[in-house]
């Protein structure tokens, strides 16, 4: 089928542009030694899990639901694993495998043992649901199944004008601030989770790793390197720059002697310090003006410094403007305003973080208002007066039957949907690389009766 005869509304997934993402991800994984996970929130169409494993370290969860669909389906395909067996012969099962690390704010009793079962890291909380199920994590632990994390607040808001999405917001109820913090990690517990950015670039996360590594610094085992973050990082710059680029960093570096030594085993360095450090979601890697040569520079550092593993777990970044929503035009209606079109999609329903956020999604082939010559506002055929996506100018003049292409819908679209006013959930299609697309699913009457 073609992408114009897709039957609308259908969220369409672009599997080129997915690549293209999952590549430069890919890039930073081989480069800074990062591993990336796939935060299921964000997009969860598990479809193309198989086509995301080649490219990524595993997948996080919010919860038991999201931890069991990548149990069963985050997994290389047949043909992928044939290829890759090749070039994984020397490594172990262990790994290889993807990993399933699973947050939430509180397990259910009823629930916890299933996801110790399935999830390879558990990050808690509070210190008080990790002592409440300790006996349940602790036997896996014990089995060498299961790294336990907690989550800690750092009290660094980056996110200026959404507060809904500060988990560092006052009074948050997300992540163990630091006075709350014990003075050692408690028994059992081998990394510490971090989570404060959103949509964002690198700066906001390095102020944020710089202010856990001073704050928490009595978690983190003793240093391998000397403390000289500026002279690492830059050094890091030079390493990824182009060759064209590179008289205008032609600084001088004095070599480290005590650089990659280890130092000897002192009780304090064999005590218990996080192996892991989990630096949570919200960067905006696969952007174009994302400093990716940064982000590989401080993941070596804090890996090449502590002998910790470091983890990444975007969701937005790894299908960032791979898919659309494709709706049609149902009716327009004269107001004492501007025209409206009534589509076949909501703003309410299929693309809820338009009222959320809120902001205005990009449309294929318009303008702002005004700019061409026809100006409407988009809107849908629910009861709701506010349910409105935007306004919007185009060069011709729209009516019933046209079709419009909502562009960034791959993300915390399908995922978030709902059927209020008995609004049908669009299909899930994928636009494969040579251009025919595929519906993965559909929706109808029997999936909106059976919620109720
Ligand atoms: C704990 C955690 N990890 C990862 C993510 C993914 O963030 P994003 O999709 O903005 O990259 C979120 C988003 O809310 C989160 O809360």
């Amino acid at each position: 089928m073609r992408f114009e005869d897709i039957p609308t509304p259908s969220y369409v997934i672009d599997e080129k542009k997915l690549k293209e993402n999952l590549e430069i991800l890919k890039e930073v994984r081989e480069k800074s030694g990062a591993k990336i996970l796939l935060a299921q929130k964000a997009y969860s169409a598990y479809q193309t899990y198989p086509l995301i494993a080649e490219y990524l370290d595993g997948t996080t969860a919010s919860g038991i639901y999201e931890a069991r669909l990548a149990h069963e389906e985050f997994k290389v395909s047949t043909k992928a694993r044939l290829v890759q067996d090749e070039i994984k012969k020397t490594l172990d099962d262990k790994q290889t495998k993807p990993e399933n690390h699973v947050f939430e704010p509180a397990f259910k009793d009823d629930e916890i043992k299933e996801v110790c079962n399935i999830c390879d890291h558990i990050v808690f909380n509070s210190l008080s649901q990790l002592e409440h199920h300790r006996s349940v994590w602790e036997k896996k632990v014990s089995e060498g199944t299961l790294s336990v994390g907690l989550r800690i607040n750092p009290e660094i808001s980056t996110e200026d004008s959404h507060e809904i999405y500060d988990p560092c917001a006052p009074g948050s109820r997300l992540g163990i601030r630091n006075e709350d913090m014990p003075d050692v990690l408690p028994d059992g517990v081998e990394g510490l989770h971090v989570h404060n950015l959103c949509e964002q670039g690198f700066e906001p996360l390095e102020d944020t790793f710089l202010k856990v590594e001073r704050e928490f610094a009595r978690f983190f085992p003793s240093p391998l390197i000397p403390d000289d973050y500026d002279t690492y990082i830059f050094k890091e710059f030079e390493r990824n720059l182009r060759v064209s680029d590179k008289e205008d960093y032609n600084v001088e570096y004095g070599e480290s002697e005590t650089a990659q030594t280890q130092p000897e085993a002192t009780p304090e360095t064999s005590g218990r310090k996080i192996k892991w450090l989990n630096l949570g979601g919200g960067h905006h890697i696969t952007r174009d003006d994302y400093d990716v040569d940064a982000l590989i520079g401080l993941v070596s550092y804090i890996r090449d410094k502590y002998g910790i593993d470091v983890y990444l777990e975007p969701g937005e970044a790894i299908a960032l403007d791979a898919g659309y929503l494709v709706t049609t035009v149902l009716d327009v209606v004269e107001t004492d305003r501007m025209p409206v079109l009534i589509l076949d999609t909501s703003a309410a329903c299929h693309m809820p973080d338009v009222l959320e956020m809120p902001y205005r999604p990009p449309l294929r082939d318009s303008e702002q208002p005004g700019e061409m010559n026809y100006t409407y506002r988009l809107s849908s055929r629910t009861c709701l007066a506010g349910d409105i996506i935007g306004d919007y100018s185009f060069n011709d003049e729209k009516k019933p039957g046209d079709r419009l292409v909502f562009e960034d819908m791959a993300i915390y679209s399908f995922v978030k949907n709902n059927t209020f006013n008995g609004m049908a959930l669009p299909s899930i299609s994928l636009l494969h690389e040579d251009g025919e697309a595929e519906i993965l699913r559909t929706f109808n009457y029997y999936d909106f009766k059976t919620r109720l």
